[in-house]
This record gives structure tokens, C-alpha cells and sequence, in this order.
């Protein structure tokens, strides 16, 4: 994996991932995969079309043939599901926990592993998720895993959630938070875990700068 760079940035769920590597392939001119958001998707099909999210052979099969598009406008990413909208349908917590439960089905996984592979273009692809570096681009350039208490997660997802208008609790979005969690790391297949050669940074008390400040460092053969 030499000749197109790949920087993966994995971690929990509320870590500040996805909006450090937004930034960082906004900087460097780089693709951007949001591998959460493929899972999320997946688990939005599974409810549209009644399938139980526990049933891995059907699961599977709508993986590989999943009608997903994403489509970056103006730093904004919108996400088609069979053509319609469903980028905020998929962010909300029931969302989440919806596609930590389909995340963790090995047929699943196996089956949107290609398609993720398949974002790796030049110039080159900031990711993030969970096993960016351990599963899915083992051999990046550069791999980075941020994380952060469960309570600073929780309390800058209330605070989103606040502003947005929408009601919340916050012991009920710690509880939330850390079953994720837990069944993220504990799955059998691609478990949630820092690769060996890994960047590991906690931003419970650093600021998006701060901490955009030293993943891009990383990358600075661009
Ligand atoms: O990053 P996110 O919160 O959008 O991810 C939603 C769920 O998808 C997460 O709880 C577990 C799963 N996921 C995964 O298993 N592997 C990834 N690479 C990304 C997400």
C-alpha cells in the first residue's frame, strides 16, 4: 500500500474522529470515508425493508448490494440511501446502536470490506471508524486512535443535542455511550482497539485544534 497514502483515525463513538478527519482531508486535499456512516445506512435499509438486525445471511446480502451514495458539497457530506436523504435520519443514538449491532455480524463485515477498500484513491484517503487500522488498511501510512472519557463523549454529544433543540439526559447518553462501547470492543470480529502502530491521542482535555494540530503533523510528506 505504498503509492496512494491512507491516514486512518479510529476510536469510540463521540471522540472528535470524524470531525478531525474531515478536517485533515479538507487540508490535504484528500478522499474522506466515514466508514460509521456505511454501517449506519445499513442498519436504516434493514429497518426500511423489515429485517431483523440480527439476521446475518439477509443482513449480508443487502451489504453487498447496498444502493449508498455519498456525496460531498461545500464540506457537507450527504448520504443517499436508494436515493433519498437519510443523512440526518442516520445520526441519531438509536441510529447508532442500530449499526453497532450490524457492525458486529462477521458476514456483515466481510461484506462491506471491499467496497471501504474500494475509497483509496488518489491523491489520498483520510478514514475513520473502528478498524480502519487494524482490519481494513493495515498497512496505511499513518494511523491515529483518539479517544476520551465516556463522560467528556457524553457531555459534548449533550451539548450537540442541546443545541440542536432535541431533549436529553445525560446519565441516559453515558449509558448509551459505554454499551456501545462494550459491544464495539468486545465483538469477535474487528473489535474496536488501537493498531500496534498507532498514534494514540486522548482528547478529553485538548481542544479540535489541538488535536487537529497534531494529527496533521502526521502528515506532512504532503
Ligand atoms: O463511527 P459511528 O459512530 O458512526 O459508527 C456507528 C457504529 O458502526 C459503531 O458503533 C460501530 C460500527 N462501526 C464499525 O463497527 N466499524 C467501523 N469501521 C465504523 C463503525
Amino acid at each position: 500500500m505504498s503509492e496512494i497514502s491512507v491516514l486512518t483515525i479510529d476510536g469510540p463513538s463521540g471522540s472528535g474522529k470524524g470531525t478531525i478527519a474531515q478536517l485533515v482531508a479538507k487540508k490535504l486535499g484528500w478522499h474522506y470515508l466515514d466508514s460509521g456512516a456505511i454501517y449506519r445506512v445499513l442498519a436504516q435499509a434493514a429497518l426500511k425493508h423489515h429485517v431483523a438486525l440480527d439476521n446475518e445471511q439477509q443482513l449480508a446480502e443487502m451489504a453487498k448490494n447496498l444502493d449508498l451514495v455519498f456525496v460531498i458539497d461545500n464540506d457537507v457530506l450527504t448520504v443517499l440511501l436508494e436515493g433519498g436523504d437519510v443523512s440526518n435520519l442516520i445520526r441519531s443514538e438509536q441510529a447508532g446502536n442500530a449499526a453497532s449491532k450490524v457492525a458486529a455480524l462477521p458476514l456483515v463485515r466481510a461484506a462491506l470490506l471491499e467496497r471501504q477498500r474500494a475509497f483509496r484513491q488518489l491523491p489520498g484517503l483520510v478514514t475513520d471508524g473502528r478498524d480502519m487500522g487494524t482490519v481494513v488498511f493495515p498497512l496505511a501510512n499513518h494511523k491515529v486512535f483518539l479517544t476520551a472519557s465516556a463522560e467528556v463523549r457524553a457531555e459534548r454529544r449533550y451539548k450537540q443535542l442541546k443545541e440542536k433543540g432535541i431533549e436529553c439526559n445525560l446519565p441516559a447518553l453515558i449509558a448509551e455511550i459505554s454499551e456501545r462501547d462494550e459491544r464495539d470492543m468486545q465483538r469477535q470480529v474487528a473489535p474496536l482497539r488501537p493498531a500496534d502502530d498507532a498514534l494514540q491521542l486522548d482528547s478529553s482535555a485538548m481542544g479540535i485544534e489541538a488535536v487537529f494540530k497534531h494529527v496533521s503533523a502526521l502528515c506532512t510528506e504532503v
